[in-house]
């Protein structure tokens, strides 16, 4: 194809060709073809509207409904050619429908301009994605909640300022999680309803002179409701911010939780094993098994939060209404959504490949003094005031401490020493399983609980 001036439909004004370069710098085709399907659900919906109304024929309508079949279905099948010189996918389709459909797909774009046109498309396809991380999202928390009953009451070292604090069970961690993801797939329900709404008969920026039905065209595409201000409809990307801002959120979640498996699997913690599939090896070091999945992840999530960067610093400062700005929405928006798309994806498999090793978390267990607060709890009961009690068992630690062993190796006389009031029932306080099961309200850490939180998981989802 020739670069001529011609070629473009708005070149009517126009003496001379644009140069390669601006042509190739102006043109979105190369990212926003994958809007086909709603590019092409949006024109349809339209022109529906359009014959309802009386503004094109009937006969207008089946050529558009017959021609953009024919569309579909060579885009679909990778037959389609598309050009840079029509610039994105809205002219591109356009184009082809009239190639094989004549003054029909000329009409098409009777009361609409570009501007409302590809803000329906991104709500449209930004909906669907919404609904695709959402599922995803379930998959996901349904193997965390799997993976939290299965080990509801294995203990592990719960840590504060990443030293042994107290026994948690497994599954009560994991249950930390599915409550974060939960919040997320909240934001994104949320930022689902002002996704969800049609700019479509905004036109170009203040509406159009064509008796159009607006509400026709929003129920059709299944939008809750049209957008109430055409300058705003056309311009405002709040909505892809707004999106953007909860994947960031949920990346945030995904990074700690990547941490904790990089964490958990080095052999010097050796709390958990991720299976083979998620790990690489080394090109040097014939004994590795790297945690990659975890550790990109972690890597990634600065790739949304810059993606969200982006979008926030392209809206600021844009006059009303559409300006060509906006273009530059799609590729940061469209890479957090594949960004998310794939981790959750992984992820949801990830969490049923992980297996926990009991035995390592149980010896870090013992390693840290984990049941001291127990101690301090026993004591209170039998009277003492907290801050004394915390003091007396705070000897303790140093005395078992300078014995090299943890608190329930001492011998009740080691332990009366600094604590009169303790007796024999102490030692069932100090131990791990003592200390879990004494956890036991809603949000606490006794396996009798994580059962519970997993019950009330699964009846959730
Ligand atoms: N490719 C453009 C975009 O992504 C479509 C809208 C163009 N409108 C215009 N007046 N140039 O925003």
């Amino acid at each position: 194809m020739t670069s001529n001036a011609n070629q473009y439909t708005w070149a009517g004004r126009f003496s001379e060709p644009v140069s390669d370069l601006v042509k190739r710098y102006t043109a979105s085709v190369d990212f926003d073809q994958r809007m086909w399907r709603q590019d092409i659900r949006g024109s349809l919906a339209h022109a529906k509207m359009l014959a309802k109304q009386g503004i094109i024929s009937g006969q207008d309508l089946a050529d558009i409904e017959h021609g953009m079949a024919q569309v579909a279905q060579e885009i679909a099948s990778g037959q389609f050619e598309w050009s840079i010189d029509l610039e994105d996918v809205h002219l591109n389709v356009e184009k082809r429908l009239t190639a094989l459909v004549g003054d029909a797909g000329k009409r098409l774009h009777t009361g609409r301009s570009r501007n409302d046109q590809v803000a329906t498309d991104i709500r449209l396809y930004l909906r669907d994605s919404i609904d695709d991380i959402q599922a995803l999202l379930k998959q996901f928390r349904m193997a965390l909640v799997d993976l939290a009953e299965k080990e509801a009451a294995t203990p592990m070292p719960g840590f504060t300022h990443l030293q042994v604090a107290q026994p948690v069970t497994f599954g009560h961690h994991m249950l930390a999680y599915f409550e974060m993801f939960g919040r997320d797939a909240e934001r994104f329900a949320d930022a689902r309803k002002r996704t969800n709404r049609l700019p479509l008969g905004s036109a170009a920026l203040a509406g159009t002179t064509y008796p159009i039905d607006r509400e026709f065209v929003a129920a059709e595409l299944g939008f809750e409701g049209v957008c109430e201000n055409s300058l705003d409809a056309v311009s405002d990307r709040d909505f892809a911010i707004e999106f953007t801002s909860a994947c960031a959120l949920l990346m945030m979640h995904i990074s700690r939780l990547s941490e904790e498996l990089v964490m958990w699997m080095s052999p010097r913690v050796g709390f958990i094993q991720i299976a083979d599939r998620f790990c690489t090896g080394s090109s040097i070091m014939p004994q590795k098994k790297n945690p990659d999945v975890p550790e990109l992840a972690r890597g990634k999530t600065g790739r949304v939060y810059g993606q969200l960067m982006s979008l926030l610093t392209l809206m600021k400062s844009q006059p009303l209404a559409y300006n060509k700005d906006n273009q530059e929405d799609k590729e940061p928006l469209f890479d957090a959504v594949d960004t998310v798309t794939d981790t959750l994806r992984i992820f949801a498999d990830m969490a049923g490949g992980i297996t926990v090793r009991a035995e390592n978390m149980k010896v870090a267990l013992t390693q840290g003094f984990a049941t001291a607060t127990d101690l301090a709890d026993y004591l209170v009961k039998k009277g003492l005031p907290f801050r004394d009690a915390h003091e007396a068992v705070g000897h303790a630690v140093k005395a078992a401490e300078a014995k090299g062993v943890d608190l329930p190796q001492l011998t009740l006389d080691e332990i009366r020493a600094f604590c009169p009031q303790v007796d024999t029932d102490v030692f069932s306080v100090l131990t791990v399983e003592g200390s879990l099961a004494s956890r036991n309200h809603i949000g606490g850490t006794s396996p009798e609980q994580v059962r519970a939180a997993v019950a009330r998981a699964r009846s959730c989802l």
